[in-house]
Formats: structure tokens, C-alpha cells, sequence
């Protein structure tokens, strides 16, 4: 399955997630399979995963955390684990040699990480927008996360140097959240 990933009408947003998961499933069972061109199947991930991703950051987390359906725990917990996908991600499309051992270890590694993050996306974040956001309102959050990835991917998204870059902005926001939660330990405190 390397055509290209399909773009999205607005619905549900619940919905659009999901059909996007296992869409996620099948690229990477595809990915598994050495007969395919993993080439141009690592480029279609790569591709939905950060439209998917910055779509999900930018148009519906902070939105159901408006609505108090999750807190702000979930979303950086969210946010974390789209930048561990992007670090899994990376190796796999830096990869030179494609059907060897090294790129399967690659592979699995990412798998594992995108998979996790699927499942606990699928319970802690759209479960309670199942629960605690009206049908309107999660139709009007599917209409404009669907509309952000697909400009994405009609953009080209997703390329190699994209995911390096999204790699760096994630590693030099973890050192200054460790940086300022250092300081805060060592600031004085009121008597
Ligand atoms: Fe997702
Ligand atoms: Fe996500």
C-alpha cells in the first residue's frame, strides 16, 4: 500500500482519529513485510505522522482541554509521545540500507513506540471526548484538525529534514524544562 494517504472530509473528530490509527496499523504492518518498498512506505508515514501529530497539538488537544475533558497532564503526556515517535521515526528514514536486520530493529522500536502511543491516546484522550464533549462540538473539532492535516499533507510534510528539525525542537524543549525545574529546586524559598 503505497498510494497516497487519503485526505479526510470533517466528522466526528473521535472518528477521524481513529480511521487514522488504523491506518497507522496498516502502514506498518506493510513496512514489516520485506517484499514491499519500504521505501516509499516509510515516506507515507512519515508523511501522516506529522500531519496527524501536529494537527492533533494545534487544533484539538488544547481544545478538549478548554473543555475540561482532559488536563493538562494528558496533553504534554500527548505531546511527549509525538516527540518519541519523531525520534523512532528518524532513524528508520535516515536508513540507507532498507532490507537488512539494523533497519527491523529500527523498525520494531518505532512500532512499539507508535503503537503505545495509539493505545493510550485511544483511552485517555478520546474516551473522554467520547464522554464530556457534545456531538456538535467534537464535529467542529473533527472539521478543523481534518482541515490542518490535510493542508499539511497537501504541503509535503514529513520529509527527512522536517523530522530532524521536529527531533531538535523537541530535545532543546526538554533541556529548558529540565533547566528552569533545576533552578526552581535551587531558587530560595519564602520564610
Ligand atoms: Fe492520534
Ligand atoms: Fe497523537
Amino acid at each position: 500500500m503505497t498510494a497516497s494517504i487519503p485526505r479526510l472530509e470533517a466528522g466526528d473528530v473521535v472518528d477521524l482519529i481513529l480511521s487514522d490509527h488504523r491506518l497507522f496499523e496498516d502502514l506498518l504492518r506493510e513496512l514489516r513485510n520485506e517484499q514491499n518498498d519500504r521505501d516509499a512506505l516509510r515516506g507515507r508515514i512519515a508523511e501522516l505522522l506529522v500531519a496527524h501529530g501536529e494537527a492533533e497539538e494545534s487544533k484539538v488537544y488544547n481544545q478538549l482541554e478548554r473543555k475540561d475533558a482532559i488536563d493538562e497532564e494528558d496533553v504534554e503526556h500527548g505531546v511527549k509521545e509525538h516527540d518519541e515517535g519523531y525520534e523512532t521515526l528518524l532513524p528508520l528514514l535516515e536508513a540507507t540500507e532498507l532490507y537488512d536486520e539494523d533497519f527491523s530493529e529500527k523498525l520494531h522500536e518505532f512500532s512499539e513506540t507508535l503503537l503505545h502511543h495509539l493505545d493510550e491516546e485511544e483511552r485517555d484522550i478520546l474516551n473522554p471526548a467520547r464522554e464530556e464533549v457534545t456531538a456538535q462540538e467534537r464535529a467542529r473539532l473533527g472539521a478543523s484538525w481534518a482541515a490542518e492535516r490535510n493542508r499539511m499533507l497537501d504541503e509535503g510534510c514529513g520529509s527527512v529534514e522536517q523530522v530532524r528539525a521536529l527531533v531538535g525542537e523537541a530535545q532543546s524543549s526538554a533541556q529548558s524544562s529540565a533547566q528552569s525545574s533545576a533552578q526552581s529546586s535551587t531558587q530560595p524559598t519564602a520564610e
